[in-house]
C-alpha cells in the first residue's frame, strides 16, 4: 500500500491560520453519534483528497463550497472526520498495509483512511462506518472494490490497530530528522502531539482585561498573557470576538512579537505580515506600524482584523525583497514564508504535503529576507527572526550563515522564559527552539533569534 499512498508536494505558502477567524475544532460528539450520511462523507473524501493532493491548503478546503451546501452536524461530521484522518494517517496506513497488499486506487485508498478513523477515531459505530465506505466505492469506477473495502474494515473491526504509536504518526522523513536534530526522545514527543486536537489560544488587545476574558471564555491564562481555552464552535460568537477584545494566535506564535518589546511611538516593520496576528501584537503595544505582505488577497485578512480590533497599521502589498521605501525601522519582524512543520497540531496535512527539497528551497527564500530586514534596521534597532518550522535549516542554519555574511549584527540573547517562551526551549546561544511538546496540550513549534544593529 505504501507507494499509492506516498505524499504530493507542499502548497505554496502552507497554511497558517495563526489570525484565523474560525477555529478547526469541531465537536466530536457529532463524529461518535454516527451523524453524516453519505454526502458528509462524499465531502470529506474530496477534502482529504484535496489537502494531500497539494492542490489547495486545509484551510481553503474547509471553506470549500461542498462542505457550506452540507447542514450544520454533517459539515462538523465531515471537518472532524478528515482532521481526524489528517492527526492519525501515519498509524492508519501502517494498520492498512498489513491488510492490502496491493496498491488500490487513490480514490480507495482515501476511502479506507476514512473508515479507519471513523471507528478508531471518531468511534463511529463500526455497521455505519463500513457500510458508508462500501457506498462511496460503489459510486464511480472503483465500483469493483467494494468487496475489498469491506473486507479490510471488517478486518480491522476484528483485530483493532493501535493508532495512537507516536512513532508510526509523522511521515518517516520528517520523523528521522527531528530524531537526528532533537534526539529520539524529543522526537518521540514532538510526535506524540500529532494526535492531540489542539485547544485554542488566544492574544488580547489589552492585558488588563485577561482576568475578565479568562473568566467569560473559561480559558487558562498562559505565561505571557495568551489565554488557552478548550471552547469550541464558531468563534465569531465568544465573547469579547465582536468587540476585537482578542484574536486566535497560537500560544507560540504570539512569542516572536513580544520579544521585540516595541514601546509607544516607535516605529516597527512587519514583513511577512498576513494574516496579520503579530501586525495586531504590535499595534496593540502601541508601535507605528507597516504591515507588509507580497499577498493582496492575504492582507485582506490583516484589513479585517486591524478592523475589528480598532488597532492601526500601514498596509502595504509588496515583496520584501525588493520593496523600494526607503524608510529604516526601530523594530522589525520578520515571520518569514516556511515549511510550517510545527504546526501539524492545527495544520496536520502540513506534515504530508511538505517534501524534503521544499526546505532547501523555502531556507534560499529566508535568506535573501533576512539580508532585506537587516538592511531596513535604523541602527541600534532589533529585528526577531521567526519561523514555524521544526526544520534546522530554517532556523539554527539560517541564523549562523546570516551572522556570517552581516558584520555588526549581533544576536540578542533572549532570557528563559521570556516573551512567555517555555523556558526548555532556550537555545545556549540565546535562540529559541519551541518544540510542540513544550507546553503541557502542546504548542506550535516555532524557531526564534532576535537580532540587534550596532548603534
Ligand atoms: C508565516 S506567514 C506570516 C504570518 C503572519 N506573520 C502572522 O503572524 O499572522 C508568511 C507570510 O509571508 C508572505 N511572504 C512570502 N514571501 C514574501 C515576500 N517575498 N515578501 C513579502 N511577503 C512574503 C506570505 O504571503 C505569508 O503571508
Amino acid at each position: 500500500m505504501a507507494p499509492a499512498i506516498a505524499k504530493p508536494g507542499l502548497a505554496p505558502d502552507a497554511p497558517k491560520g495563526h489570525a484565523a477567524p474560525v477555529t478547526d475544532i469541531v465537536p466530536n460528539d457529532t463524529a461518535a453519534s454516527g451523524a453524516g450520511g453519505l454526502p458528509a462523507r462524499a465531502a470529506a473524501l474530496d477534502l482529504l483528497t484535496a489537502a494531500l493532493s497539494g492542490r489547495t491548503g486545509l484551510d481553503e478546503g474547509l471553506s470549500h463550497p461542498a462542505l457550506a451546501a452540507l447542514d450544520v452536524r454533517d459539515r462538523a461530521f465531515a471537518r472532524a472526520l478528515v482532521m481526524a484522518t489528517l492527526r492519525h494517517l501515519g498509524a492508519i496506513d501502517s494498520a492498512l498495509q498489513a491488510r492490502v497488499k496491493k496498491a488500490p486506487p487513490d480514490r480507495v485508498v482515501q476511502i479506507l483512511r476514512l473508515g479507519v478513523a471513523q471507528i478508531f477515531v471518531l468511534k463511529t459505530p463500526p455497521h455505519a462506518a463500513v457500510a458508508t465506505s462500501v457506498d462511496l466505492t460503489a459510486q464511480g469506477s472503483t465500483a469493483p472494490l467494494k468487496g475489498l473495502v469491506n473486507a479490510v474494515l471488517r478486518g480491522l473491526v476484528r483485530e483493532p490497530p493501535d493508532l495512537a504509536d507516536p512513532d508510526l504518526l509523522a511521515p518517516s522523513w520528517l520523523y528521522a530528522r527531528w530524531r537526528a536534530a532533537f534526539g529520539p526522545e524529543a522526537a518521540h514527543a514532538i510526535a506524540a502531539v500529532i494526535a492531540a486536537e489542539p485547544m485554542t489560544d488566544l492574544s488580547l488587545r489589552d492585558d488588563l482585561l485577561a482576568e475578565t476574558l479568562a473568566s467569560e471564555l473559561e480559558a487558562e491564562i498562559l505565561a505571557g498573557g495568551s489565554l488557552r481555552t478548550a471552547r469550541r464552535g464558531d468563534l465569531a460568537t465568544w465573547p469579547g470576538f465582536a468587540e476585537g477584545g482578542w484574536w486566535v494566535q497560537d500560544a507560540s506564535a504570539a512569542v516572536p512579537a513580544r520579544l521585540l518589546a516595541v514601546t509607544h511611538g516607535e516605529t516597527a516593520l512587519d514583513l511577512c505580515a498576513a494574516p496579520g496576528g503579530k501586525t495586531l501584537q504590535l499595534a496593540a503595544a502601541g508601535a507605528q506600524v507597516v504591515a507588509l505582505d507580497r499577498s493582496a488577497p492575504r492582507l485582506r485578512r490583516v484589513t479585517e482584523n486591524l478592523a475589528r480590533t480598532g488597532l492601526t497599521a500601514e498596509v502595504v502589498a509588496a515583496d520584501a525583497a525588493t520593496w523600494p521605501d526607503k524608510r529604516r525601522f526601530d523594530a522589525i519582524l520578520l515571520d518569514a514564508p516556511c515549511s510550517s512543520t510545527g504546526t501539524f497540531r492545527r495544520h496536520p496535512d502540513v506534515l504530508w504535503a511538505a517534501k524534503p527539497s521544499d526546505v532547501a528551497g523555502l531556507a534560499a527564500v529566508q535568506s535573501k529576507l533576512l539580508d532585506a530586514a537587516a538592511r531596513r534596521l535604523k541602527p541600534g534597532g532589533r529585528l526577531v527572526y521567526c519561523v514555524c518550522s521544526l526544520e534546522p535549516e530554517e532556523g539554527e542554519g539560517q541564523v549562523a550563515a546570516f551572522l556570517s555574511r552581516t558584520p555588526g549584527v549581533v544576536i540578542d540573547p533572549i532570557d528563559a522564559g521570556e516573551g512567555g517562551s517555555p523556558p526548555p526551549s532556550r537555545n545556549p546561544d540565546g535562540t529559541l527552539r519551541i518544540l510542540p511538546h513544550h507546553l503541557p496540550g502542546g504548542t506550535d513549534g516555532f524557531y526564534i533569534a532576535r537580532f540587534k544593529s550596532p548603534a
